[in-house]
């Protein structure tokens, strides 16, 4: 069982599920040479996962897991898959509690409508704005903007993740009486009309990672942003990536219609969000590994629970990881970034 490759974004699977998948994935480590994911910083190779089996496994676990507690003691559903960032100081004062768990994925989505073109934007239209997110994943960014940026928008949440779309489904879908819509499509096939939203957002989605190189999936994931935009809409962009990706990104963005406005660097508001959100990780690793039984099995069990663990927080960028370390050093850089389609 190859946990980062087997499962299936069609899917959520149950706790039941879960633990049969993790059970197995545990007696697999009798016949294993050497594992994909490095002890030492928990680094995996582009080719030892797909992102379809990585967030249908996370997904599903956020959801079966259910409320944990943070280290300061208050209680949270991991929803915000999201490394975020300290609000910068220049943006004025921060907008989330101090001690929420999940502020700073609430900070990177309140950051994506912080341009004054977008405030401008919702303030002439009475704050009646479409808006559509390519790459959601359980919502809980898209909640946030319904509850507390834009009480008046409507928005259609769209990941590829059946697990991810659930839960939006079950747990936020239900508070805003038709105004948040989720939907399951691949981003670049997005099953919408032409020139429908105001603004699209895109919140650390997994695209536009590779480097230098554009891939086909990038591309398209642009073009279908640009196709669903109204012309003058905006596209709103954050995430961290390696820094030589932005600029063909851009050059790719310009050459189909989409100019680039503004771009703000807070790579060093992320790096401080990773290093003041590391014991609320550390928590919900423990409390979420302490469910699957598999982990108590002699010898593998305490082994492949390491694993995971390591594998976890690399994923969050926790302090000591590899993606952590590529912030520091600048390899990866975190922008938040407004751009507009032509008129
Ligand atoms: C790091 S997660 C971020 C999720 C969410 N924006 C958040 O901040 O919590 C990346 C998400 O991008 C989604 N994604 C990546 N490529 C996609 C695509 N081509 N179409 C739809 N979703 C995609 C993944 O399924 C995953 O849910």
């Amino acid at each position: 069982m190859d946990l980062l490759k087997s499962l299936s974004e069609e899917r959520a699977y149950s706790m039941p599920e879960l633990q049969a998948i993790v059970t197995a994935w545990v007696a697999s480590g009798a016949f294993e040479n050497g594992s994909s994911v490095s002890a030492t910083d928990g680094h995996v190779d582009e080719a030892d996962y797909t992102k379809q089996s990585v967030y249908s496994l996370l997904y599903s676990m956020f959801r079966s897991v259910g409320e944990v507690k943070s280290e300061l003691g208050i209680p949270f559903q991991f929803t915000f898959n999201t490394w975020g960032y300290a609000w910068p100081e220049r943006w004025g004062p921060g907008p989330i509690a101090a001690d929420e768990p999940q502020r700073f994925g609430k900070n990177a989505y309140t950051g994506l409508m912080h341009f004054d073109a977008i405030q401008k934007l919702a303030a002439e239209r009475d704050g009646r704005i479409h808006l559509v997110e390519m790459g959601c994943g359980t919502g809980a960014g898209a909640n946030h903007i319904c509850t507390h940026v834009f009480p008046k928008c409507t928005y259609e949440a769209v990941d590829m993740q059946q697990a991810g779309v659930d839960t939006c489904r079950a747990q936020f879908a239900p508070r805003h009486r038709g105004r948040l819509v989720a939907t399951r499509a691949d981003a670049t096939q997005l099953p919408m009309g032409d020139e429908v939203a105001d603004v699209v957002a895109v919140c650390e989605t997994h695209v536009t990672d590779q480097g230098e190189v554009m891939t086909e999936e990038d591309r398209k994931f642009f073009r279908s942003a640009r196709r669903i935009l109204k012309p003058g809409g905006f596209l709103v962009w954050g995430n961290a990536i390696p820094d030589i990706a932005w600029q063909p990104c851009f050059d790719f963005m310009a050459s189909i219609g989409i100019e680039v406005l503004e771009v703000e660097d807070v790579t060093e508001e992320a790096i401080l969000a990773r290093d003041q959100d590391q014991a609320r990780i550390e928590a919900y690793i423990q409390q979420a590994l302490d469910k699957f039984i598999a982990f108590r099995l002699p010898h593998f069990g305490p082994r492949k629970r390491e694993e995971a663990s390591v594998a976890m927080r690399n994923l969050c960028r926790d302090p000591g990881t590899r993606l952590y370390d590529d912030m520091v050093t600048r390899a990866d850089t975190y922008k938040v970034v407004l751009a507009q389609r032509k008129a």
